[in-house]
This record gives C-alpha cells, structure tokens and sequence, in this order.
C-alpha cells in the first residue's frame, strides 16, 4: 500500500546537492522509518495570526530531506494546507488564485472526475474530510511509541495556548507485521527514482524522472519549471498531495477469493493475479506459476522486470491493480508516455488486523492513508485514479476496473488471460471503501517561514 519497503538497501549518492535537499520536507523525498507509529493530525484554523504562530512554532521540528532517519531523531514532522488552510492562514487572494484548479476545488469538488460515486461519494465521508474546515494536515512518524509521544508533545505545544487553532481529527497508524497491508500484501515495493534526489534506487525502479515532476522549482519531464502559484518564494520546493483514506474489506476479499478458487487457480494465485504480485511481494512476471518468497524480500530483484515479455498478459493480467497503476513499457506500442504519471507513494496502515483464516467481517475500521505526492496533481494522482484505475478501456476491458481498488460501479468482471480460453471473474464486490480525502499543498521550509511572516513581510 505504501512505498516503502525497500528502504532498508537505499543508500546516499553523490548528487545529493542537485535538488535543494535542506529545503525539501523529507515526507516527499525519503521513505518513512520501518517499522512505523504515527498519527495524523487535522487542524482548523479560526484565527490567521494564532496560526501563523503556530507555524513558526512548527517550523524547527518540520523535518527536511537531508536529515535522513538518524537513531538521534524521535521522528518527523510533515505539515501541509488545503487551498481553504491557506486562506484561513491569510495568503493574498492574488496567490490563492494562481494555485491549480483542482487544488482550489478540493477533492470532494472532483468526485466525478475521481470516480468517488456510491459508497465512495463524499457524502460518505468522516469529518472534517470534504468541508471547508480541513485546513491544515500533520503527519508524524515515528520508531516507537516513546519518540511519537515526544514529536506529538512538541507538535501539542505549537498550538496549545491558540485558542484560534483547534484539532480537529486524531488517527494513528503504524506498521503490521511483515510490512504487509491489510490483505496481506507486502507493502511499498516500488516508487519512482527522483532525479537529484540523493538517493540510489534499486535496480527495477525505472529511469531517472526529472525532479519536477515531484517538486516545483525544477524542470520537469516535458522539460518545463512550474511558474504557478506566485510568488516563487511559496512555490520553490514544495509539492502537491492528494491524501487518502481508505477502509479494507478484507473477510470479503478472503471469503471471494475461496469462492472462486479452482483446481488451476488456488486462492494465492488469484489474489497473485488481482494484485501482479503474490502476497510476499514477488512479481507475476518473475514467478508466473509459484511465489518466491525470496524474489519478494530481495529489494535488487523485486522489481527487476518489464511487460516486454508479456504483452498477452498471460503471466500478468493486464486489469491487474501493479499493471494498471504503473504499466511501465506494456503502453510504449500505443506511445503513452507512462513517466508523465508518476508520483510518489507513502502509504501507512491502521486498525488491527484480521485473524488470519477469519472469513467474517468483524466490524473493525482497518485499511491505509496514502499520500500521493507529485507537482502535477491533474495529470498524475487526478490521471491514474480516473483512466487506469477505473477505465478498462486503454486495456480494451471496457468498464472494468482495478480489481481492488475500483469503486463497485464497474461491471464486476476481472478478465484473467489464458490459453486456450482467458478466465472471467465475475461479482466481484468492492474491497476498498474511501473515508475521505484532500488534496494539500506541501510547502517547502522557506515557504514555511514566508508564511509565518505573511502579516508582518508581505501582509
Ligand atoms: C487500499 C488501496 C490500495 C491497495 C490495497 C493497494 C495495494 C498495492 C500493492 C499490494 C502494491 C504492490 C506493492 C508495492 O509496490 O507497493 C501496490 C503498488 C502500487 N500502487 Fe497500490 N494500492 C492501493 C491504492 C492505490 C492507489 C489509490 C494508487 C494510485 C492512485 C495506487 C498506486 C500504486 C502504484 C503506482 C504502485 C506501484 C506499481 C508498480 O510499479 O509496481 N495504489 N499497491
């Protein structure tokens, strides 16, 4: 669910000056610790100038990209601001204006472009997900319980006696065992490699995407520096993301998966197939028939792969939810430029999870919150989530839709191919719910004391 995993083998390189690193938060650039605790923390804002200090209070704890995870530090801190944040904090109408439009209009705004219909409507959502009150988000993470305690304590004193900043919105998270996300599958195995960003991805992750792509102030793959939002002394560094919370029905998952098995194809292999990889991260194209629990722990073989090889899916399904989101060279025929839909992941899990062999829903609110992050949300989370996740036509599957992720409004098919005939699933129900979401603008620290100063500098 998230994208990191393989973080362990990830090591710094030399071009770690290319990118302005000390002005970059870390949430953007580096994976989060393994394993995690952690808590993220909504805030509203009643009060600008209460907020702006708040923020200066903040600023010497948010954690910046070359302070990489070092046993001294309790943990990091990430601060962002929905477009209603940034007013509430008293940005000039001028600049708010010049912020993209999906950004202004707020996720809940683009549910029919997002395909957030039925049980993922925004009128379904918790609080404060999808009002104007959402203004400003915090994720902390931390190793243990003891260092979140201690981010949390300085996080509570930046606020405490600012009776015009209130939380509004508590939730912890941390990691389950063996990394694995609510289905069981082992989490945070692939994420772009970023240009400058000092760190030396493994083999598989891709080539070099242009920095702008994830960060504004840098070009991008089309070889352009963003010049929106003004003034340069906001945008430089920061970067977009689209924060979502999703529920996991995972007795349902199970209890489908035993219903469709068959002698060809046991439970593991079509949960393998849904997916394109087995649960212990080993991908359908290296290991089409077995899992190889190795290929999955090993971080330089993991996603060591391409579709050249596969191009009728028969290892991979082409509706499967890796091949979808990310089809790396299986689209190169038709000329779509896959590395124009690239963002990062960082991904976190809550709520306990499922016995294993539990078939029946046990009531438990249990799932992920991905952040999905990237200086073009239109073309990249906006993108990924309406056409690939949600329309089987660039597949020619019609309505069909990412067999885990996809809404339930689809037609209810997975197309498994195979010779002589391919496999239809059908009925398959929905899996994953949305509880909320927004899209919140990731400043970089400079930014951050420019808008702690916004009454006294550029007021
Ligand atoms: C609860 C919802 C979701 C679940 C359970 C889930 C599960 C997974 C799993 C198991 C993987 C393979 C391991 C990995 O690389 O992390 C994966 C990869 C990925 N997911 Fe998701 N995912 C979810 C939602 C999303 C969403 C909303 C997006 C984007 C809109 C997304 C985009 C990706 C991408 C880009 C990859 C990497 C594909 C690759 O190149 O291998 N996922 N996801």
């Amino acid at each position: 669910m998230g994208a990191e995993a393989n973080i362990g083998m990830t090591m710094p390189t030399t071009d770690i000056t290319t990118l302005e690193v000390s002005d970059i938060q870390a949430t953007v650039l580096r994976p989060r610790p393994s394993p995690y605790k952690g808590e993220y923390i909504i805030l509203r804002i009643d009060d600008a100038a209460q907020a702006r200090e708040m923020v200066r209070r903040l600023l010497p704890h948010v954690a910046p990209a070359d302070d990489w995870w070092v046993p001294t530090l309790p943990g990091w801190l990430g601060i962002a601001f929905t477009y209603q944040g940034l007013k509430a904090l008293g940005v000039p109408q001028a600049s708010l204006d010049s912020f993209p439009k999906e950004f202004r209009e707020g996720m809940a705004s683009r549910a029919s472009i997002l395909n957030d219909v039925g049980d993922n409507a925004p009128t379904n959502w918790e609080y404060p997900f999808g009002s104007v009150d959402m203004h400003v988000a915090l994720a902390i993470y931390s190793k243990d319980d003891h260092s979140l305690e201690t981010v949390l304590e300085r996080a509570r004193q930046s606020h405490h006696d600012l009776p015009g900043v209130s939380v509004i919105y508590r939730m912890k998270f941390s990691e389950l065992p063996g990394g694995r996300n609510p289905f069981g599958f082992r989490d945070g195995l692939h994420n772009p490699h970023v240009e400058g960003s000092g760190f030396h991805a493994h083999p598989g992750y891709g080539s070099l995407v242009k920095a702008g792509e994830f960060v504004m102030g840098y070009p991008d793959e089309l070889g352009r520096v963003a010049t929106s939002p003004e003034p340069e002394a906001l945008r430089r560094n920061g970067t977009f993301l689209a924060f979502r919370k999703f529920h996991t029905r995972v007795a349902a998952f199970r209890k489908y998966l035993r219903e469709q098995a068959s002698t060809s194809e046991g439970e593991e292999l079509i949960a393998a197939k849904m997916v394109g990889r087995w649960r212990s991260g080993a991908p359908l194209v290296l290991a089409p028939e077995l899992d190889d629990p190795n290929l999955g722990a090993d971080a330089d073989r993991n996603n060591t792969f391409s579709y050249e090889g596969d191009m009728q899916g028969l290892k991979c399904p082409f509706s499967s939810h890796i091949r979808r989101v990310n089809p790396r060279d299986a689209l190169k025929n038709d000329l779509v430029a896959v590395d124009l839909h690239y963002f990062l992941r960082r991904g976190t899990n809550y709520g306990p999870p499922l016995p294993e062999g539990v078939l029946e829903d046990d009531g438990a609110e249990r799932g992920g919150v991905f952040l999905l992050i990237g200086a073009h949300l239109q073309r990249q989370f906006e993108f990924v989530q309406s056409q690939w996740m949600t329309d089987g036509n660039f597949i020619g599957h019609g309505t069909e839709q990412d067999p885990i992720v996809g809404n339930g409004e689809g037609d209810g098919i997975f197309t498994i191919p195979k010779r002589p005939i391919r496999r239809r699933l059908h009925g398959l129900p929905q899996f994953v719910a949305v509880r909320g979401g927004e899209y919140c603008f990731m400043p970089g620290l400079r930014a951050l004391k420019w808008l702690a100063v916004l009454d006294t500098e550029h007021g």
